[in-house]
């Protein structure tokens, strides 16, 4: 058992780890000015050092990989900008040069009444979200008293008693063993369905609050984004990301926060501009090393500098390309990546076959609400591409929401609730563990449907899917295998594996 006393150091001990990364980025300005010019980058180098130009994407040295052994880099000396964490595969880095990307950022700090900032759910060590094994500790640090364990949406109902320990990890559970937060919407009044019945193992949902439960989306890479949030409630049509990230702020401060004063303007533009410069990748894999070594392009550096327009690159469109990763194109065994003067290691030519999979191995797409019906395609060949097509982020490039059968009642956990919709004009009944798209828009048609999320820094923050279906990515990569009947060779999955933990 953990002292009150070690917890308030462990507790302070992280922040100041944190502050240390972030007290680099706040004095950038200065120091850059006052420094002489930077060393040229080593093998293997972080991102280019704040003050040098950026270099052109795609044209850096050919550098060799001689050693066999793989040592991780140290994560003991921050570099400006730059906050580097060990992750299960490896690490993962973020590179954020923005003058807001301090810890003074209000993203920072508890704009509510219950103690919680956006970091409480929201963390850099976990990938911008939150992971079961570190909101364990945290539960096993505090006896389940910190803020991040409110019953406003921590727990699995708002009335679970928490007043004793065990009562405590018996109404955290969910959050405890899959880090999912419970998301409260109510059924739209103009629906086209109602409630006929919930089955909710925490007596709590009802028509006017259903309980929902959901993974933190990872609050970086956001300057990718073509909607906000799974179901894309605070997407406003028209208007830019940055101010739908503005009104989710707002929200957010009022609801997870229990905010009972609006946050200034100066606040929220000072959350979405950190949001929106913050750039998030894997960048040493425990395997195949260094990520952007040997003319590959994995890491945050080179993300940070990957152009995004909105619908660049949509589906059945004249212009649409499957070839959506290129990140590790070159590490492709010899001949095909001509261009590296090395062979590269086994494990790299693992990566860059998972980003070929990924990219071009084709399977039979039918049944997806959200695409077949709309382009009026029972069935076609397709690519995870085919969904996930922005490029070298892996979101989808135009506002699409998608029903990959994730909430039907074969996949229904017993933990989480069931609720049968009943359709007001037809009759027809759907069970679903959540409606999604359905409570934004009222429509019966999007029931189940979620927006395809953004895949850089994919493997520090398990698990995955909205409710975190998949404890880790060779569950995600099976359940395709089984919706789509793809017949993944074991040596595909290694690969593709591989790949989608090196994002
Ligand atoms: C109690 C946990 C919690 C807190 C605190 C929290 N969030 Fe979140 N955040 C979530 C969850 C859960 C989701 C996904 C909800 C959904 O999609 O319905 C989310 C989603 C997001 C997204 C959407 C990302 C995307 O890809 O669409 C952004 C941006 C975000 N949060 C920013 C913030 C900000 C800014 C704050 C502070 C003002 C904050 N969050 C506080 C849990 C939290
Ligand atoms: C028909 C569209 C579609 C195809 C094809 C598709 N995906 Fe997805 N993907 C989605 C949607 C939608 C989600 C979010 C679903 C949810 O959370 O409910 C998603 C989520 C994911 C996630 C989880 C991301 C996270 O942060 O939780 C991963 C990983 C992923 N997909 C990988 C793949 C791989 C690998 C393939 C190819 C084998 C693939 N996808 C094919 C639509 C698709």
């Amino acid at each position: 058992m953990i002292s009150r006393q070690s917890l308030v150091i462990s507790a302070s001990t992280t922040a100041l780890a944190l502050l240390l990364v972030y007290a680099g980025v706040a004095d950038r300005g200065e120091r850059a000015a006052a420094a002489p010019p930077p060393p040229p980058p080593p093998k293997g180098a972080p991102p280019a050092p704040v003050g040098s130009p950026p270099g052109p994407v795609n044209n850096k040295p050919v550098t060799t990989t001689t050693t066999t052994t793989i040592t991780p880099p140290s994560l003991g000396t921050p570099t400006l900008g730059l906050g580097t964490f060990t992750d299960p595969s490896g690490q993962e880095t973020s590179l954020n040069e923005s003058a807001s990307a301090t810890l003074s950022n209000p993203f920072f700090h508890a704009l509510g009444t219950n103690g919680r900032a956006c970091a409480s759910c929201h963390k850099e060590d976990q990938g911008w979200s939150i992971t079961p094994a570190a909101i364990q500790a945290l539960f096993k640090s505090t006896d389940g008293l910190d803020p991040l364990f409110s019953t406003v949406d921590g727990s699995n109902s708002p009335n679970a008693p928490v007043a004793t320990l065990t009562e405590r990890e018996a109404a955290y559970s969910e959050l405890l063993n899959k880090g999912l937060i419970r998301i409260g919407l109510p059924i739209p009044s103009n629906a086209q369905f109602t409630l006929a019945s919930v089955n909710d193992p925490y007596k709590f949902a009802s028509a006017s609050e259903l309980s929902l439960f959901r993974r933190p989306l990872p609050a970086t890479n956001l300057s990718f984004l073509s909607t906000v949030m799974f179901d894309g409630r605070f997407t406003v049509t028209g208007d830019s990301i940055a101010n739908d990230l503005a009104l989710q702020a707002v929200n957010a401060v009022s609801t997870h926060e229990q905010g009972t004063t609006t946050p200034t303007s100066e606040e929220i533009a000072e959350i979405v501009d950190f949001e929106t410069t913050d750039f998030t990748a894997q960048s040493f894999d425990n395997t195949a090393g260094l990520l952007d070594i040997n003319n590959a392009d994995g890491g945050p550096y080179v993300l940070s500098q990957q152009p995004f327009t909105l619908g660049e690159n949509t589906p059945f469109s004249a212009s649409f390309t499957p070839d959506v990763f290129t990140i590790y194109d070159d590490w492709t065994a010899l001949p095909l990546g001509a261009k590296s003067a090395v062979t590269p290691t086994a494990a790299e030519q693992s990566i860059a076959r998972g980003e070929q999979i990924f990219d071009t191995r084709p399977f039979t797409i039918s049944g997806v609400p959200g695409l077949n019906d709309v382009i009026n395609r029972p069935s076609f060949v397709g690519t995870c591409t085919t969904c996930h097509n922005s490029t070298n982020v892996g979101d989808h490039s135009s506002v699409v929401y998608i029903d990959l059968g994730l909430t039907d009642p074969g996949r229904i956990t017993p933990d989480l609730p069931q609720y049968t919709l009943k359709n007001k004009a037809t009759g027809a009944i759907r069970v679903t563990s959540d409606p999604g798209r359905a409570l934004v828009t009222g429509q019966w048609s999007d029931i189940g449907k979620f927006k395809v999320p953004t895949l850089r820094g994919l493997a520090a923050r398990a698990p995955y899917f909205h409710n975190g279906f998949a404890p880790d990515v060779n569950s995600v990569i099976a359940f395709y295998n089984q919706r789509f009947q793809i017949g993944f060779s074991p040596q595909e999955q290694t690969d593709l594996a591989n790949f989608l933990k090196s994002l």
